[in-house]
């Protein structure tokens, strides 16, 4: 039933391929230019209208809603907040009518996010559900919604149905741009062509499992993780630190790398592996910077960097070379290896990767 694989974990992050593409099928025509997302039709006036947006999620769900804000701020141009559920529910926060609630969950069943959602549908928002699990409580308790269709995810860490996300919600961005008119045809298309390339850019970046592998052997043993990244990257070094913590029971926090200075640098010395995200992108020279200066103080940097990157090879520790993508897709690709890594270190600590201590897959209480 591993199809092979030695966890269900590994066998999922390697099915990403084809489940990006089954989340895609039927949805997207890249040669035709066409979007068809049949969930949002009914709904794609207050859509276009709405005047604000609130992303409501736990955990990896909550890191794909960080990721779909600046896809949604930077495509349509309308206000984004992502909230955990946690803490949204119980704040009495401030919901107008016509708002519009996007609940991203795999489960569809985390008590936290459904109870958020309840209270907001109660006062009046439209609740558009992002679920892997077809008939599950959050998709039955939204108005419309978009299934993942990443196929049953048995390890307990996210990982396909976290990318599975990213994909619907890029899709969604893309849907409200073209009905809004707030994109340009020609940034439209080229994403179209973008985001069908992904499953074959996946599979590239698997290929690195050895080497990622032969990193896990050389950092496993380390005490702290630091993971960084910038933009439509920040979320994905949150993401890497959680699968890390998940997995391999090792400390790691995931900042935006311009944090750094305002604390957490003061971590770093030679026995601090950083893990950053430095795909070529519109913050890739401030990147670099924040490279320089881990280096300095001696940090060990294991940087994920686009092919073709000639820098940061130079400066690095390590790199891990991903191809090449438009930045709002390349999460879908970075996070892969950061996954791999994860994995890895678990399984070398000896530990049971497919069912971490203390952790449910799905978090029916509070
Ligand atoms: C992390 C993980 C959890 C879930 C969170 C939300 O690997 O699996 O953080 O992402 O419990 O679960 P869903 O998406 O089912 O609402």
């Amino acid at each position: 039933e591993k199809g092979g694989y030695d966890h269900f974990m590994l066998k999922e992050i390697f099915e990403q391929p084809h489940t990006i593409f089954d989340c895609l099928r039927g949805r997207l025509d890249a040669a035709e230019g066409s979007l068809t997302l049949g969930g949002i039709r009914e709904y794609a006036e207050q859509l276009k209208n709405a005047q604000r947006i609130i992303i409501i999620a736990c955990g990896t769900s909550w890191h794909a809603g960080l990721v779909a804000e600046y896809m949604i701020e930077e495509l349509c141009r309308i206000p984004v907040e992502v909230e955990y559920a946690s803490e949204f529910r119980y704040r009495n926060p401030v919901i107008n009518p016509g708002d519009i609630i996007i609940a991203i969950s795999q489960s569809g069943e985390t008590a936290d996010t459904l109870v958020a959602i309840e209270s907001a549908k109660a006062q009046g928002a439209v609740i558009f559900g992002v679920c892997n699990v077809v008939g599950s409580s959050i998709a039955r308790a939204s108005h419309a919604g978009a299934y993942t269709h990443a196929g049953p995810e048995i390890g307990v860490a996210s990982t396909k149905a976290f990318t599975a996300q990213l994909a619907v919600l890029a899709l969604i961005a893309l849907k409200i741009a073209e009905e809004k008119g707030s994109i340009t045809q020609k940034r439209f298309l080229h994403l179209l062509t973008e985001l069908e390339d992904i499953p074959e850019k996946v599979a590239l970046a698997l290929q690195l499992n050895d080497q990622v592998r032969s990193m896990a052997e050389k950092y496993k043993d380390a005490r702290d993780f630091l993971y960084l990244g910038r933009g439509y990257n920040f979320p994905v070094a949150l993401e890497g630190a959680l699968k890390l913590k998940e997995i391999s029971y090792i400390h790691a926090e995931g900042y935006p790398a311009a944090e750094m200075k305002h604390g957490p640098i003061a971590l770093v010395d030679e026995t601090l592996p950083v893990v950053i995200v430095a795909t070529r992108d519109s913050y890739y020279e401030k990147i670099v910077s924040n490279i320089q200066e881990i280096k300095a103080r001696s940090g060990k940097v294991i940087a994920v960097i686009t092919e073709g990157d000639e820098t940061i090879p130079g400066m690095a520790d390590d790199v891990i070379v991903v191809p090449e993508a438009d930045e709002l897709a390349a999460p879908l690709v970075s996070v892969i290896p950061l996954q791999l890594l994860a994995y890895h270190i678990g399984v070398l600590k000896g530990y049971d990767v497919d069912k971490p201590r203390n952790l449910a897959k799905s978090v029916t209480v509070e």
